[in-house]
């Protein structure tokens, strides 16, 4: 049988993707290859949403074509959605395109006409194990004016309550030992049992020892009394990543993100009044019209809301959204200086928040352990967790308490207690 090699960019939707056509191509007794050269099925799935990524996929792209020939590749994901042109210039005409990122089924199908597949199976993939990736909204409609999502991905489809309460207590059931429901704008989920807070607490009913969490918050959508409901739940993780892309709020409005500093301040307060949660965000450097004033207020904030990890992007234009066509581009020289100015704050903050647990016990979830005794997890509040454990070694997806000793700002290390 042929090997399959998928390469995968972007967010956490193109993660289950993949990891759902993986899981399809194992059951159709196909296996994974380590390299390019051993590879019989290649599949790139693409990401638009910084120029960066996609100058990656389609080098990636054109060195699969001239090692496997178009025909044996898959090219899918927003970059596939957006620019097929380029892709079939770059590899050539016998190359697949999947067009469309709206479910996963619909890429199962073109990929099953390139090779076979195993029966679709609903229960989350296996190759994310211990975690299950859960949609509840598809696509979006909250037109960031930076943002290709909208365009790439299309407008929102909510996923079915009972569907979402039947993977998720699936997923429990056979053994997964963390739920992270997806959304690009998650709280725009509408469902008859409710928005997103009444299907979380559904799901904190359901039995069994787990975690979940969710991705990705906008405050625009987001009430202070949803996110005081939320941390009152019994099985979910104490993190919140809620983006803020700029502390300023003229241009915040630019954005069209629909929310200004002091509403994300109200939302971030029960987080921040609690030192068991963390807060995470992204942010944007460098947006049109950026002025080194609006500038400092982002730092101001960066460092007033004390985040515990920040995405940190520049500013890309993507062709067709409205920022592309504003006037006023920041330089890109002016871009890095403030990218690297606020990366240095960033990395700090990193540092502090996690050295202030150095003497504690924390609960980590295992995400990988080795017969010598060390081990990898994530702990409650989504940090990082290095550990020393003595025999028996703990399985892949329990859940330990680890005491710890240091930390960098890349995260804690610890020896597991019993
Ligand atoms: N739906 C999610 C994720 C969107 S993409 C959300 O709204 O949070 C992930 C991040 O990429 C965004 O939060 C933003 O910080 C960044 N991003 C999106 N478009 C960008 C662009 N044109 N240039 C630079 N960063 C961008
Ligand atoms: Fe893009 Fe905004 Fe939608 Fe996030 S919420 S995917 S940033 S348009
Ligand atoms: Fe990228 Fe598409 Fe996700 S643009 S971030 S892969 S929705």
């Amino acid at each position: 049988m042929s090997g399959f090699l998928i390469k995968t960019f972007g967010c956490q939707f193109n993660q289950l993707y993949s990891a759902t056509i993986a899981d399809a191509l194992t059951r159709g007794g196909h296996r994974p290859s380590e390299s390019l050269g051993e590879a019989s099925l290649v599949i790139i799935n693409t990401c638009a949403v910084r120029e960066k990524a996609e100058e990656k996929a389609f080098s990636f792209l054109g060195e699969a074509a001239k090692l496997v020939g178009a025909s044996h590749i898959v090219f899918m994901g927003c970059t596939a959605t957006l620019d097929k042109e380029r892709a079939v210039r770059i590899a050539g005409r016998g190359l697949n395109v999947v067009e469309g990122t709206a479910d996963v089924e619909h890429v199962l199908a073109v990929v099953g006409t390139v090779v076979p597949l195993g029966e679709l199976d609903c229960t989350a993939p296996h190759s994310l194990f211990p975690t299950a990736d859960i949609e509840l909204v598809r696509g979006c409609e909250s037109y960031c004016t930076y943002c290709i999502v909208p365009r790439a991905r299309g407008p929102e489809v909510v996923v079915d309550v009972g569907e979402v309460l039947h993977r998720a207590e699936r997923a429990v059931g056979s053994g997964f030992s963390e739920l992270l429901f997806l959304g690009q704008n998650i709280n725009r989920y509408r469902s008859s049992l409710g928005g997103l807070v009444e299907v979380m607490c559904s799901v904190d009913e359901l039995d069994g020892n787990f975690w979940f969490w969710f991705l990705s918050s906008h405050p625009a959508n987001f009430t202070p009394d949803e996110v005081k409901r939320l941390m009152e739940l019994r099985h979910i993780e104490h993190r919140l990543h809620l983006p803020l892309q700029s502390g300023s709020d003229r241009i915040l409005e630019r954005m069209n993100r629909r929310h200004t500093v002091a509403d994300y301040g109200r939302l971030a307060e029960p987080i921040r009044e609690n030192a068991d949660w963390t807060l995470t965000t992204d942010i944007i450097v460098g947006f049109p019209g950026e002025t080194d004033d609006d500038f400092a207020h982002t730092v101001d904030a960066v460092r007033g809301f004390r985040f515990d990890g920040v995405f940190l992007a520049k500013y890309s234009d993507r062709p067709g959204t409205p920022s592309s066509r504003m006037q006023d581009k920041v330089p890109p020289a002016i871009i890095d200086e403030r990218h690297s100015f606020l990366l240095n704050i960033v990395q700090d903050l990193s540092e502090q928040s996690n050295q202030v647990l150095a003497g504690r016990f924390l609960d980590v979830l295992v995400l990988s352990a080795h017969a010598g005794g060390n081990a990898f997890g994530r702990s409650i509040d989504g940090r990082n967790v290095w550990f020393l454990c003595s025999e028996p070694v703990p399985g892949i997806g329990t859940f330990v308490s680890v005491a710890i000793d240091h930390s960098s700002r890349e995260g804690l290390y610890g020896t597991r207690v019993f």
